[in-house]
């Protein structure tokens, strides 16, 4: 009899119960009044007393073993019936898949740099941390201009300085030292200033930097080159103005203006009621900062631009707080959905 319990054990373990017929039948088969086990106990009753106490035990076991597995196998069923059941409609539309969109600010970086690129410009880059040299002094700020003071900047280290780059024009003074003329090229990223966080004003943000020097480089190609870019930009019939400005590192300076987009030169809150909107900076590199960079400003000139990507991008989208570029709110950052083209300047979503 203890080979029959084996046998019948063993036959039961192989058993695999995957839907309700087959757990019907594993019942009847093993637990019911006519299965085998019940069959097993008739012949056990006509067992001598002394076998009974041996078998005894090994045929609970063997009956306890099968009504737990019939138990666990119903509940799994149970549980996994609603999905079985569901009917399934193959001919529906598949659900879409969940893509994301891209970053305004990479939408409109990768914008103003295919804008470049197309007209020559190459990619440079540049380390978020430098030395005084780099973001300062190659730079020709004077060693007590404001920027220096460790209330602007976020200084990492003291002796020998460590910063975090103030503004991407940092990025010239590494490729003008690495390379010589020609050198037309933009570096984009992220730079640090330690200012109190606002609608209007952030403790990092981004930048574009251009320059080109070559051999008679004049203030008519950086007009030119403005103009251009402010047209691929914001389209074709968009005013400009340039006003007389100061940066240490160029000379002369100007500041670039565009007809605001928002009241269209009428005047808002956004322009501040003058009509204009500061979009960049630019000038001809200060011959001191060509000499730092080992170029012979006798022989090469050069001109420089350096823009906010922020500021762009609040321009075209209508944005005006600071804060929502960095906030990660999915109801802002999902409007983006599908931006990936410009039209007239504009950029449009679909
Ligand atoms: N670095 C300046 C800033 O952060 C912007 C700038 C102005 C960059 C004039 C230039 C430039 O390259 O020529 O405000």
């Amino acid at each position: 009899m203890m080979d029959q319990i084996a046998q019948l054990r063993e036959k039961m373990n192989t058993i695999l119960i995957e839907d309700k017929a087959t757990l019907e039948r594993f019942r009847q088969d093993f637990i019911g009044k006519k299965g085998s086990i019940a069959a097993l106990f008739e012949t056990f009753k006509q067992l001598p007393i002394a076998a009974k106490k041996t078998i005894g035990p090994l045929l609970n076991g063997l009956k306890n073993e099968a009504e737990k597995k019939f138990k666990s196998a119903a509940s799994i069923l149970e549980a996994v019936a609603p999905a079985i059941q569901q009917p399934v409609d193959v001919t529906l539309p598949a659900f879409g898949a969940a893509i994301g969109s891209l970053h305004p600010l990479t939408i409109v970086q990768n914008k103003i740099s295919s804008i470049f690129q197309r007209i020559g410009f190459n990619l440079a880059e540049g380390p978020e941390i430098v030395g005084n040299w780099h973001n300062f002094g190659a730079l020709n700020f004077p060693e007590n201009h404001p920027a220096r003071d460790l209330q602007d900047t976020f200084f990492l280290q003291l002796n020998p300085v460590q910063l975090l780059r103030t503004h991407t024009t940092s990025v010239q003074i590494s490729t003008c030292t690495d390379q010589s003329p020609p050198i037309r090229s933009i570096a984009v990223g992220r730079v640090f200033r330690n200012e109190a966080i606002s609608a209007r004003s952030h403790c990092f943000f981004h930048q574009v930097d251009g320059m080109y020097i070559d051999t008679a480089v004049t203030f008519s190609d950086l007009k030119g080159t403005i103009y251009h870019f402010v047209e691929a930009m914001f389209g074709r019939a968009t005013k400009l103005r340039f006003r007389a400005s100061y940066f240490p590192f160029t000379e002369p300076s100007a500041e670039v203006d565009i007809h605001c987009r928002l009241c269209q030169g009428k005047g808002c809150t956004v322009c501040k009621q003058s009509g204009w909107v500061e979009i960049l900076g630019a000038g001809m590199i200060d011959p001191n900062v060509l000499t730092n960079c080992q170029i012979d400003p006798e022989q090469y000139s050069g001109f420089a631009f350096g823009m906010g990507i922020e500021r762009i991008a609040m321009l075209l989208y209508q944005i005006d707080d600071l804060r929502l570029f960095s906030e990660n709110h999915l109801d802002f950052l999902r409007q983006f959905k599908g931006c990936l083209g410009f039209s007239d300047g504009a950029v449009f979503a679909k």
